[in-house]
């Protein structure tokens, strides 16, 4: 007895109006379908089924590219109903096995509540997951008789009377695989929309003696769907209030917990602070103590305990070490690595470069494919002429170098150990240990110059 999934996701999602398959729109960064993929992952399945139809190259390469689930693809050319698909998708659907049936537009059920349809589900047992909804509309109706259910009517098919039901089908199901095979046998398109309803198999189990029980989700932005974009920016919202508070229960302050987005996973220590409008994307790790100031967009960044982040800095893939201390304004590309101390200051980019520790890049500097040493300082409007238009060359300045402000250092070059370089040079070759190098036109003063002045 192994357990198997299958995910509907056929279905043309007419109201997003995009080229784009509905189930491939990133949720916090990641597609609806990712999303429930990674979900039912954690739940070890023995198979994992997805029903396409719309779409179904683009929908296949994308989660066959960008994660390593490995998914059983089904076709379903045309969108005959809930219960057509599910029939779409019965191969290597054994009689033990426990099935349960969800939708790729519904990223956000949890793992615990499919684990609670599973524990339901047995050879006599449909599981089916239910919520009572103040507004019904537009749902599938759960239909009791002495408290049990005995079927699910479509809002389209319902009689005035189950209309007002407020007990709402939100489309998951778990079921033995022997019944699920031999309901589906038994479907027909007798109804309001010409459709195979999946939800048809209920009042036929009822009717074949088996029972079907209700399990409720934790959270009703469990059972949303996604139909469009309206609905998809709502249910963004809901989730990065979820993930906020998650953040905040453990041990982080956020300074406005309703502006924060995180698009990926964020690993954090103990007491720190991030103020309003940051952006987190991919995988980044903060440690104790870090502050980061407001609208910072941090992407597959690692920082470590004490460091602060000041307003308006870019990071992407960089890596940080203790107490280090960046921006305002600072733009830190793939490859830069900060040690412990460093410093990088406002309007300064680098890419590519290690920076030793206390080290200190203060203003307006470009630093690239650079190594610094411990104790550098580069002072004001310092740039790294890295790239001669066909290939990237390396700067090293060694420990203890000072580089005057608004020097060029046309890689590749080195500065010894202790050099200093007088302010507005162009250094194009290495520098000796603790020499003072410069290269400047001599200045010239003019006697008796008078300043031009309005005809
Ligand atoms: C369905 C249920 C309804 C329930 C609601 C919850 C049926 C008949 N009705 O209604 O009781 O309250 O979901 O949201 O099941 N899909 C396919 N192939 C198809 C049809 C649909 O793959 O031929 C997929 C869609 O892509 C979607 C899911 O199944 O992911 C649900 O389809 P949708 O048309 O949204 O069903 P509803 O009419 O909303
Ligand atoms: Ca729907």
């Amino acid at each position: 007895m192994s357990t198997r999934f299958i995910v509907l996701a056929a279905g043309k999602g007419t109201r997003m109006k995009s080229a784009m398959p509905k189930v491939l729109h990133p949720l916090a960064g990641k597609p609806l379908l990712t999303h429930v993929l990674d979900t039912l992952a954690a739940l070890d399945p023995a198979g994992v089924t997805v029903v396409v139809g719309h779409e179904a190259e683009q929908v296949k390469t994308t989660i066959d590219k960008d994660t390593d689930h490995s998914v059983q693809w089904a076709a379903q050319e045309q969108q005959l109903g809930t219960g057509h698909a599910v029939q779409q998708a019965l191969e290597g659907i054994a009689e033990d096995d426990t099935v349960l049936i969800t939708y790729g537009d519904v990223p956000l059920t949890r793992a615990s509540t499919y684990k609670a349809l599973l524990d339901v589900c047995d050879d006599q047992t449909i599981g089916l997951l239910t919520l009572m909804m103040d507004d019904p509309s537009g749902y599938g109706r759960i239909v009791r008789e002495g408290g049990a259910i005995v079927g699910v009517v479509e809002q389209k098919d319902a009689s005035p009377d189950q209309l007002t039901i407020t007990e709402v089908n939100a489309g998951v199901v778990s079921i033995k695989g022997r019944n699920l095979i031999s309901l589906l046998a038994d479907l027909d398109n007798n109804n309001a929309q010409g459709e195979y309803y999946l939800t048809d198999i209920h009042a036929q189990a009822v009717r074949q003696g088996l029972s079907v029980q209700a399990v409720h989700p934790e959270d009703a932005s469990e059972t949303d769907g996604v139909n469009s974009r309206v609905q998809l920016a709502a249910l963004e919202r809901v989730h990065q209030l979820y993930l906020a508070e998650q953040l905040m229960n453990s041990g982080v302050t956020l300074a406005d917990p309703a502006r924060i987005d995180i698009r990926g996973t964020l690993v954090t220590g103990t007491d720190i602070s991030i103020d309003i409008n940051c952006v987190f994307t991919g995988h980044c790790t903060l440690g104790n103590n870090v502050v980061i100031g407001p609208n910072c967009v941090i992407t597959d960044s690692h920082i470590e305990d004490n460091s602060i982040i000041h307003a308006n800095c870019v990071l992407e893939s960089a890596r940080l070490g203790q107490a280090t201390n960046v921006g305002p304004f600072a733009r830190l590309r793939p490859g830069t690595e900060l040690a412990k101390a460093a410093r990088i200051g406002n309007f300064v980019e680098t890419k590519n470069t290690q920076v030793g520790a206390g080290s200190k890049i203060n203003h307006l500097s470009y630093v690239g494919d650079s190594v610094l040493g411990e104790n550098v300082n580069v002072g004001a409007g310092t740039i790294t002429c890295n790239y001669d238009g066909a290939n990237k060359h390396q700067t090293v300045l060694e420990d203890n170098v000072h580089i005057g402000s608004n020097t060029a250092l046309v890689a590749p070059v080195k500065v010894g150990a202790g050099a200093t370089i007088g302010a507005g040079s162009t250094i194009s070759r290495d520098v000796p240990a603790k020499k003072l190098s410069l290269t400047r036109s001599k200045q010239t003063d003019i006697d008796n110059w008078t300043r031009p002045s309005k005809n």
